[in-house]
């Protein structure tokens, strides 16, 4: 039987970190998956999450099972961050804890389907493991491209989207910080977001990985609140792995706005089966510690300013690639204005394995980098180099 099975090419993106560990130069350059580094180019722990993760070790009692919802402390306690003052829109709200961002996209597409959402539109380029999902559950994916060869927002491309799909179809949007491009909606064009969608009945699923590392933690909330205010329902995909620096403990939740508080009951219940058909319950080690962290204003306080820092430092890279002006034909000038972990440098698939085998530079086949693996020591070199190519 199992040799009906034909090979499955290795995730492009996660075959890089092999590809990467395995290149022994050691001026080599990582720019692939999707992980926040400093100046010295470490992915270190938290200090809030080490200080969570302790007393968690020191007051643990038990590892016995919580459900397919998870922590619901840990779901709850983000809320605020996530949705503002009135966390719950009047009780409209409810979340559940999933196994990283992924998990709850999953959660969210299959849920939509389930519901009777027929097909979803989605801007291009997006995240590869979104069309990877979408195959996987056999959910009709529409097409519709994201951004103008200018480093901008196509919002005009939207909004047609938006006014021509109906009712019974869907429509993925990012929060901020988008994966891959780093282009996000202005606060005005969010506005004329929530507006098409409220006319047109267009069902949401907004996908948020990167909540503060663009602009600030209610900054890169905008939009997302903004199309909730507006419309009666949609579902939200939250990953603490890059805010909260959680990667390989997998930590996520899936929020529900229902149209009635009364709405929520039967949506959980079709969220939990889902969940424990797939992964019966999350992982409980990172979310512990989010919850931890937010119950604590002191810990709270040191986890915002890392936030800061981390925000900081890609917004100064981005400067010094802005101020670059040009490398050979790529103009490095509009990443000054986009945001978060990524951006799309304009390389063909050959420079990218000219950068990899010739200067030991590793980025996505796309050409997405993250910005985040650069510093002040090797960003001249990557300038060089992308001259060097496409000069
Ligand atoms: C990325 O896009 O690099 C990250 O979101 C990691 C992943 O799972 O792909």
């Amino acid at each position: 039987m199992l040799e009906r099975l034909a090979p499955q090419s290795p995730d492009a993106l996660l075959a890089l970190i092999k590809l990467y560990a395995a290149d022994e130069r050691t001026d080599k350059i990582d720019l692939g998956v999707g992980v926040y580094r400093t100046g010295q180019g470490d992915t270190p722990v938290f200090a809030s999450i080490k200080a969570a993760e302790q007393r968690l070790v020191d007051t643990q009692e038990t590892k016995a099972y919580l459900g397919p919802e998870g922590d619901m402390g840990f779901v709850n306690a983000l809320m605020p961050y996530i949705f503002g003052s009135d966390a719950t829109m009047g009780g409209r709200i409810q979340g559940m804890q999933t196994p990283g961002g992924t998990g709850a996209v999953r959660l969210a597409m299959a849920l939509a389907q389930k519901a009777g959402v027929k097909r979803l539109h989605m801007g291009r380029p997006s995240w590869p493991n979104h069309a990877q999902i979408l195959a996987d559950i056999d959910f009709e994916m529409v097409p519709f491209d994201h951004a103008r060869s200018d480093g901008t927002a196509d919002l005009e491309a939207l909004l047609s989207v938006i006014r021509s799909a109906g009712e019974g179809e869907g429509v993925l949007l990012h929060a901020c910080c988008h994966n891959p491009t780093g282009i996000d909606y202005s606060d005005t064009d969010w506005d004329a977001i929530a507006d098409a969608l409220a006319e047109s009945g267009v069902f949401p699923i907004i996908d948020c990985a990167y909540q503060g590392l663009g602009h600030g933690m209610e900054e890169d909330a905008y939009g997302l609140r903004r199309v909730l205010a507006a419309v009666p329902e949609a579902l939200i995909a939250y990953s603490c792995d890059k805010n909260f620096g959680l990667y390989r403990d997998r930590v996520g939740a899936l929020y529900a706005m229902a149209s009635t508080p009364d709405g929520l009951d039967a949506i959980f219940s079709n969220a939990n089966a889902l969940a424990r058909a797939a992964w019966s319950m999350p992982p409980d080690h990172g979310g512990s510690a989010v919850r931890i962290v937010l119950r604590d204003a002191e810990l709270t306080a040191s986890w915002l300013d890392e936030l800061t820092q981390m925000r900081d430092r890609m917004r100064q890279v981005r400067a010094t690639l802005a101020a670059a002006g040009k490398a050979g034909s790529v103009d490095l000038v509009p990443l000054g204005g986009q945001n978060g972990l990524f951006s799309i440098v304009p390389v063909t698939p050959d420079q990218v394995k000219q950068l990899r085998e010739e200067h030991a530079i590793y980025m996505a086949g796309s050409g997405r980098i993250n910005i985040a693996g650069l510093h002040m020591g090797n960003i001249e070199k990557f300038i060089d180099a992308v001259a060097a190519v496409t000069g």
